[in-house]
């Protein structure tokens, strides 16, 4: 089954590739894992705290075309949404973005998980950093 000419567009010209300082707070990263395969994803946002939205992603995939395609398409959609909205992506809209045959499904399953992930991460440092001090009454 051939790629996509999306798949292959991605594939040969990945989105923003790289990586953010997992430390910063404003940072949320996500690795995942595909059991099928042993693929691995990892993709982070960065979110302005203010406003929730995210306002940069990138992406580092270890893996097939179709997972590199799902998580460089996943960067580019993440752009702009707020943390909310980004929840709501969901893997067949990268199937159908992607024309990914049933056998390349589970790789935009790894992407919805690398950026369900990155959000989980995300939410747990405002909850740690910005935990507000306890008020004495
Ligand atoms: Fe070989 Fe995904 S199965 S790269
Ligand atoms: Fe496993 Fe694509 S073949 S992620």
């Amino acid at each position: 089954m051939p790629y996509s000419e999306k798949v292959l567009d991605h594939y040969n010209n990945p989105r923003n590739v790289g990586s953010f300082d997992i430390a910063d707070p404003s940072v949320g990263t996500g690795l995942v894992g595909a059991p099928e395969c042993g693929d691995v994803m990892r993709l982070q946002i960065k979110v302005n705290p203010d406003t929730g939205v995210i306002e940069d992603a990138k992406f580092k995939t270890f893996g097939c075309g179709s997972a590199i395609a799902s998580s460089s398409l996943a960067t580019e959609w993440l752009k702009g949404k707020t943390v909310d909205e980004a929840l709501t992506i969901k893997n067949t809209e990268i199937v159908e973005e992607l024309a990914l045959p049933p056998v390349k499904v589970h790789c935009s399953v790894l992407a919805e998980d690398a950026i369900k992930a990155a959000l989980k991460n995300y939410h747990e440092k405002q909850d740690t950093t910005d935990a507000p001090a306890e008020k004495s009454a």
